[in-house]
Order: structure tokens, then C-alpha cells, then sequence
């Protein structure tokens, strides 16, 4: 049972276990360079606010100092992509838990937040279906000349090569699978083969196998050390005749100078991502209707995407607070 003698962040030595008090009257900042829609604050404010917290706003910040100020005495920290820093984890002396409200949470420095034994989570699979929709839009957009006119193809018919299925990874299988195109996966990291089965889908045993039999190759691996530019050259070359690599995942998971070697040496080949990368421009004049980024992260950019995570988010610190679940937990000390 919860007493109601306040436990002190300091005493806390593990996680959970010695979470045994209401932690009451946090103070929870939102600070997200790319703001939440409206009604995703709304309904956050309207949860932090019911269990007896006070919200605070950053939206749109330009500098990194603005950051450094509005943490400085917080409990807690929603964030997008928002880059939280062993500075700013310094910055924010306070600071028991951050929620990045997404998936990818390479922004946050888990060291240093482990180190001051401060809870990172994400909100896996809020924003999947906005991600994996413009997954499928970005193929169509290739596969029609990215609009302009002349003959283009259909994606019915073709191979949709899923690289990571997890939860974005699948829900574009399946809407891959509604197009009517054929879907092959891989991922290292799922040894239950009865989930690609009963998902309709073809579990490829290499990733050299996947690359080789995609028509349109879906990214959707995180940004690891280990991933880190981990897809260039060799994979791009090895893919079939007219095929397009579409990335939603991360524009770090790319070797830039890789891909675009590949598709100077092959006119077939076309590449869309979802944030530009370093060389864009240069990109844009050497490729033309081959190749196209965003210009600002797409992805997760829906009302119903910013409510999922953001009150996701929300919901999670709370209980955190309440309770000292910590089940979407991302680091460990
Ligand atoms: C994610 O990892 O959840 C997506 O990349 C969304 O990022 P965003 O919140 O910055 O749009």
C-alpha cells in the first residue's frame, strides 16, 4: 500500500521496488521543438492536471538554451525527437523520469540519464499507423514519378521487403498486403516464425535475401551504434531492377555517400526518406524525380498520431508517479 510519506528521489536505489509512495504536485514539462496538435496538449494538460501535477509548455523552441532553462526544475519531461543531452539531464536537476512520446529514442542520452538513475521510456506503437501510412504513400509518390507527368507503375503486384518488423513494420505489411503486393520480412531479432505466418508473410532468412527480392524495401530498423549507417552501397546495388528504398526509420541507419554512388551507377533506382539527409540537395540536382526527403520528420505527423503518444505519455508518467510502474521502461542501471 502507498503511505503517504513522499519517498525522495535520492533514496530511491532500483527502480519499482522502492517506489512504494505517491509521488504528488510534479511538475511535468512538454517541450517539443515540433509542437503536439492542439488536442493532444489539451488532453495531456487534462491528465497531468486531474492527478494533482502542473504542466508545463515549451513548444517550438529554437535554442538549445531555452531547453537547459525550462527543465531546470522539472520531475518530469515529454519530448518528441527533442535531443535530451547528458547537458540537459545535468540541466535538469529534479528530472525522475523522461517519456519520449514515440518510438525511436536515440535522441535521449540513456547513460547519462541512467546514471542519475532517471527513467527513460518511449510509447511503443502509439504512432505506428501514421508512420506506416506514409510509408505506403511514399511508394505510391516513387512509383508515379513523385507526380509529375509520364508513365508510372502500380504497387500491386510487387514485392514489399520489410527490413524489421516491429511494430511499424508490420502494420505496412498489412497494408502492403491490402495493395495487393507480395510481403517478405526479416528481422534478426524475432525467432517466433509463427508470426509471419500468421500475418501472411514471408520470413526471409538473410538480410542479403530481403534486399535482393524487393521491389520497394521498407526501413524500419532504429538507430543503433550498430545500425549506423549500416545501409548503402552494397545493399542498394543488390536490389532488383527499378526498385525504390523507402525510409521511415532514421536518416543515421543511411551511408549517404553509399546511396548515392548506387544510384549514379544504376538509373533505376529511386530513394525517399522521411527527414533529408546531409547531402539533399546535392541529391535533388543529381537524381531528380529518383530521390526525395522531407523536409522536416513526417512520420509520426498526424492529430491522431500527437494524441496517441502524447497522452500515452502523459498516462504513463502519472502512473509512474502513482504506482512506480515502469513498464515501458528503455534503460537500466
Ligand atoms: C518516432 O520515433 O516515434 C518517430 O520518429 C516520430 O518522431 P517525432 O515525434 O519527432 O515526429
Amino acid at each position: 500500500m502507498p503511505t503517504t510519506v513522499p519517498l525522495t528521489y535520492e533514496k530511491r536505489e532500483e527502480k519499482t521496488i522502492y517506489f512504494t509512495s505517491l509521488l504528488t504536485h510534479m511538475k511535468i514539462l512538454v517541450a517539443t521543438e515540433k509542437p503536439f496538435a492542439k488536442k493532444a496538449v489539451e488532453g495531456i494538460r487534462q491528465i497531468v492536471e486531474e492527478a494533482g501535477h502542473e504542466l508545463l509548455l515549451l513548444e517550438k523552441y529554437t535554442e538549445k538554451a531555452e531547453l537547459l532553462a525550462a527543465v531546470a526544475d522539472v520531475d518530469a519531461l515529454i519530448i518528441r525527437s527533442d535531443k535530451v543531452t547528458a547537458e540537459v539531464i545535468e540541466a535538469a536537476r529534479n528530472l525522475k523520469i523522461v517519456v519520449r512520446a514515440g518510438a525511436g529514442y536515440d535522441n535521449v542520452d540513456l547513460e547519462a540519464a541512467s546514471a542519475r538513475k532517471i527513467v527513460v521510456m518511449n510509447t511503443p506503437g502509439q504512432n505506428s499507423n501514421a508512420v506506416a501510412e506514409l510509408a505506403l504513400a511514399m511508394m505510391i509518390y516513387m512509383a508515379r514519378n513523385r507526380f509529375t507527368p509520364g508513365t508510372g507503375s502500380e504497387i500491386q503486384g510487387k514485392t514489399l521487403a520489410i527490413h524489421a518488423y516491429g511494430n511499424v513494420g508490420r502494420l505496412v505489411g498489412k497494408k502492403g498486403k491490402a495493395m495487393g503486393m507480395k510481403v517478405i520480412a526479416y528481422d534478426p531479432f524475432i525467432t517466433d516464425a509463427a508470426l509471419f505466418e500468421n500475418d501472411g508473410v514471408e520470413q526471409v532468412s538473410s538480410v542479403e535475401e530481403l534486399y535482393a527480392k524487393a521491389d520497394f524495401l521498407s526501413l524500419h530498423i532504429p538507430a543503433t551504434p550498430a545500425t549506423k549507417g549500416s545501409i548503402g552501397y552494397e545493399k542498394l546495388m543488390s536490389m532488383p531492377k527499378g526498385a525504390t528504398l523507402v525510409n521511415t526509420a532514421r536518416k543515421e541507419v543511411i551511408d549517404e555517400e553509399g546511396i548515392k554512388q548506387a544510384m549514379q551507377e544504376r538509373e533505376d533506382l529511386k530513394y525517399i526518406t522521411d527527414i533529408a539527409p546531409a547531402n539533399a540537395a546535392e541529391m535533388e540536382e543529381l537524381f531528380g524525380k529518383r530521390f526525395f526527403a522531407t523536409p522536416k520528420k513526417q512520420g509520426a505527423e498526424t492529430a491522431e498520431a500527437n494524441i496517441n503518444a502524447g497522452l500515452a505519455a502523459a498516462l504513463q508518467i502519472v502512473d509512474f508517479f502513482a504506482t512506480g510502474n515502469t513498464r515501458f521502461q528503455v534503460n537500466k542501471w
